[in-house]
Formats: C-alpha cells, structure tokens, sequence
C-alpha cells in the first residue's frame, strides 16, 4: 500500500507504536500529523522499550525517512529531548528527521496555561497531560500561533514572540490573578534552541507530494484516537486536533485521493485517560484486575488508566469517521485470565436501544451498554503467530468483531514486543 494511514479508533493508547514499528518496515517514509508530546507511543524491541512522544516510530527503522507534518504542534524541548535520547541509545535521527515549516510551535506559556486550566476550583477540567496541546493549537486557530519556519527571521520571530509574551501575560494577571513569565528569559531559552531547530525545517508537503509521485510507501501515524477528535470525539473531552484519517490529509498536506488504506488500531478492550464518559468502564476489583493485566499506566504521565469492555458502537463509529479499511486488534493476550468476556454491541438510553455513537457526553454518560458474552479461552497465546492456531474462542472472539464491524483484520498483536503478532 503506497499511502496508509494508522489511526486509533478508541480513546488512545491502542498499541499504534508498536504496529506503526511493524508497518515501518515496509515504509520508506513515516509522518507524525497532529498533536505533540501529549502522545506516548511504546516500541518494543528485544527487550529495550522505546517511548516517543513527537518523533515517529520510523525512526527506530534505520532506512525510513521520518516527517513531522504541518497539523503538529511542536515543543522544541521536547523535540531535542527525543532526539538526544534516540541518539544516545544508538539511533541515527539528524540526517533522517524532517519538521514542517508549517507546524506550531509550542511555548512554555502554553503549558502553563494548560496547567492553570487544569487547575483544581477551574470548571472545566478535562485531565489533559498539561503538554500545552489546546493552548498551543488554540493560537493556531486564532490565528496568533507561531509557526516553526518563522523562526528563520530572528528579528521578527523574536517581536512576535514578545508581542504574544505581552498577550499571554495580561491573561495570567488579569483573568487567571497568577504571576506573569518573565519575557526575555522566555525570548532567550526560545533563541537558544534556533541552530537545533533550523536544519530540520522543510516544506514537508513538498518532499510528500514528490515521495507519492516516485511510487515510495508512505505511513501516517496519528496519535490519539477517534474519540478524542476534537470534531468527532467526545467533545469537550478530547484533544485539540484531529487524530481521524481526515486529519492525515490536513497535517500532512497529502489529499486524500492519494490515500489508499487506512488501518484502525483496536486494543482487543477499552482504556481512556482523563475525564469524560466511557460507557463500558469497569470499575471496582473488576476493573483493577484488567488494567494490572494490561499494565494500563499511561505512557506519557503514568496516570492509571481506565479500564473497560471492548464497545462495538465506538468501533462501528471509528469504522464509519475513518473509513477503515483493515483492523489490527492488540493486545488479545490480555484477556486471557477471563472465564467469559463482555463486548458492547448497542446502548440502551432510556429504554430505547441506540447503534449510533451519540455526538452528546451527556447522552453518553448515561447510556447502558448492551453486551454480548463471549466465552474466554484461558490459554497463553503469547507465542501463536498463526490465527488458524489461535484458541477456538479466541478465534470467535476476533470473528465476531469482523462480523460486527465489516472491516478484516490483517494483523493481532499477543504480546509487547515485535515478535509477539499474526500477520494476515
Ligand atoms: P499507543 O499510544 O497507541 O502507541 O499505545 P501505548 O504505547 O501508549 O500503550 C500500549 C501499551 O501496550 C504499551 O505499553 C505497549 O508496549 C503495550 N502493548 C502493545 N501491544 C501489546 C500486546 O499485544 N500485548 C500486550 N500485552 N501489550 C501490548
Ligand atoms: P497516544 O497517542 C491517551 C487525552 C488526555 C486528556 C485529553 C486531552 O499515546 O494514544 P491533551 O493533553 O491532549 O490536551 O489532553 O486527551 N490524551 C490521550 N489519551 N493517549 C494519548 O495519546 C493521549 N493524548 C491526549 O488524557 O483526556
Ligand atoms: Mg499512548
């Protein structure tokens, strides 16, 4: 497949960087295409875990080419962090890594603000990873961002720099009665990191269009997942961009025309982070069971995550948003302690029974979910690499989420590492 985009179809977390290391080998080019550091995609590699929060899980493929696109934001700490990181553990990133000229920067005032947002007595808490993600893309959209190539006029990224210091802080006096940041300590940290930044700055939409042209297999790695789209998730408690394949065509440049599979990562069960309503939720001992199971802590900040039953209404809805056309279930191994396993196939809402995801959190908050038990299999299937040699209900389990979303599953993941999946 020339141009695939790996989209998650839950509320996070689904295993995409372990299946976007596996795509990566067949990739010549990987993309990042929205969000920033609030993502944590974990790769496995003989026994060495890797966590990337910006750069793709190409990089971890020494022939890939790595693109970080427009729809990004980009906190250029964080970015050098990654890099230094990969690099002291062996990993050539310099001469392999592109960032768009395009994409927003993000400044120590976003985070801040994020944090204060955040903040206990604030209204509206979403439980964001304090990354800076919405006050960064909230810039954007108000057209007041700063965009990373402005950064190569020094003179007049430093005045828009201080204008939007200004700006922020008569926010944080005035509204937030906090301490304003310091403007030239701001100015100079932002200054220090320009040599870093300049060499990777291109127009990514150039060198995409001109890979698709010469026939190069491109992936696209989003981050997030569908239900925490900022158009089709579970407003207002999502992220700020859109993790949806539609968005892979934005942050990228790439029209969709050019698009030729979009794989939807499924984790075989449901986690969320933050706040919001979450249907099938498991709570109490249940729930505590699935998430040690599962080692359900968050890869970016560590929080635990929310357990639940595997909701077929999401994955109908993540099918339809994202026009899926391939499935790959992770971590099935995970529910191999379960003597029967729950899977949501409809709502109930006041005694009615809905199919649709509803656009409302708080219809959504008070929906029932509807299950179908499946039987377990209670056998390891931590070292099957063929899906005929599956358990007969681990099998049925997998059959009856093909059935019931239409989509086929070209790849299961029974383990962390590389190693540990069927391919189809
Ligand atoms: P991402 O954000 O979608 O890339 O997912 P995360 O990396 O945040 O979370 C997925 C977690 O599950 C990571 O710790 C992975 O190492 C782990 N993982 C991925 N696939 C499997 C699997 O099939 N089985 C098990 N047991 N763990 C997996
Ligand atoms: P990956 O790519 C799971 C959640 C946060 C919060 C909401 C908004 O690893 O799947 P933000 O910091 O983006 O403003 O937070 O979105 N969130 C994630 N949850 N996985 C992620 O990324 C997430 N990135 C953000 O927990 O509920
Ligand atoms: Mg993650």
């Amino acid at each position: 497949m020339p141009v695939q985009v790996v989209v998650g179809t839950q509320w996070g977390d689904e295993g995409k960087g372990k299946v976007v290391d596996l795509l990566s080998e067949q990739a010549d080019v990987v993309v990042r295409y929205q969000g920033g550091a609030n993502a944590g995609h974990t790769i496995n590699i003989g026994g060495e875990e890797y966590i990337l929060h910006l750069i793709p899980g190409g990089i971890l493929h020494p022939h890939t080419m790595c693109i970080i696109g427009n729809g990004v934001v980009v906190d250029p700490f964080a970015l050098i962090q990654e890099m230094d990181f990969l690099e002291s553990r062996g990993i050539s990133v310099k001469n392999r890594l592109r960032v768009s000229d395009r994409a927003h920067l993000i400044v120590e005032y976003h985070q801040l603000i994020d944090r204060l947002q955040e903040s206990p007595g604030q209204e509206q808490r979403i439980g964001t990873t304090g990354r800076g993600i919405g006050p960064a893309y909230t810039d954007k959209y108000s057209r007041q961002g700063i965009r990373l190539g402005e950064i190569r006029n020094a003179e007049r990224f430093e005045e828009k720099l201080r204008r939007n210091i200004r700006r922020v802080n008569r926010l944080l006096t005035g509204f937030y009665q906090s301490d304003p940041v310091n403007e030239s300590e701001i100015v100079e940290r932002c200054l220090s990191v320009r040599e870093r930044l300049l060499p990777l700055l291109s127009d990514t939409g150039v060198v995409l269009h001109r890979a698709i042209r010469e026939g190069r297999h491109i992936l696209l790695e989003g981050a997030q997942g569908t239900l925490l789209d900022v158009e089709h998730g579970t407003y207002p408690f999502v992220t700020s961009s859109h993790p949806t394949s539609g968005g892979a065509c934005i942050g990228t440049g790439i029209p969709p025309t050019s698009i030729d599979d979009v794989m939807g990562i499924m984790k075989a069960y449901t986690t969320r982070v933050g706040e919001g309503p979450f249907p099938t939720e498991v709570s109490g001992a249940e729930g505590e069971k699935l998430r040690e199971a599962g080692r359900e802590y968050g890869a970016t900040t560590g929080r635990p995550r929310r357990c639940g039953w595997l909701d077929l209404v999401v994955g109908r809805y993540a099918t339809r948003i994202n026009g899926l056309t391939s499935l790959a279930i992770t971590k099935l191994d995970v529910l191999s302690y379960l003597e029967e396993i729950p899977v949501c196939t409809a709502y109930r809402y006041r005694g009615e029974i809905i199919r649709d995801f509803p656009a409302e959190v708080d219809v959504l908050a008070e929906v029932e979910p509807i299950y179908e038990l499946l039987p377990g299999w209670k056998t390891d299937i931590s070292q099957v690499r063929i899906r005929a040699k599956l358990p007969t209900n681990a099998q049925k389990y997998l059959d009856f989420i093909e059935r019931q979303l239409m989509v086929p599953i070209m790849l299961i993941s029974v383990g962390a590492s590389r190693e540990a999946t069927i391919l189809e």
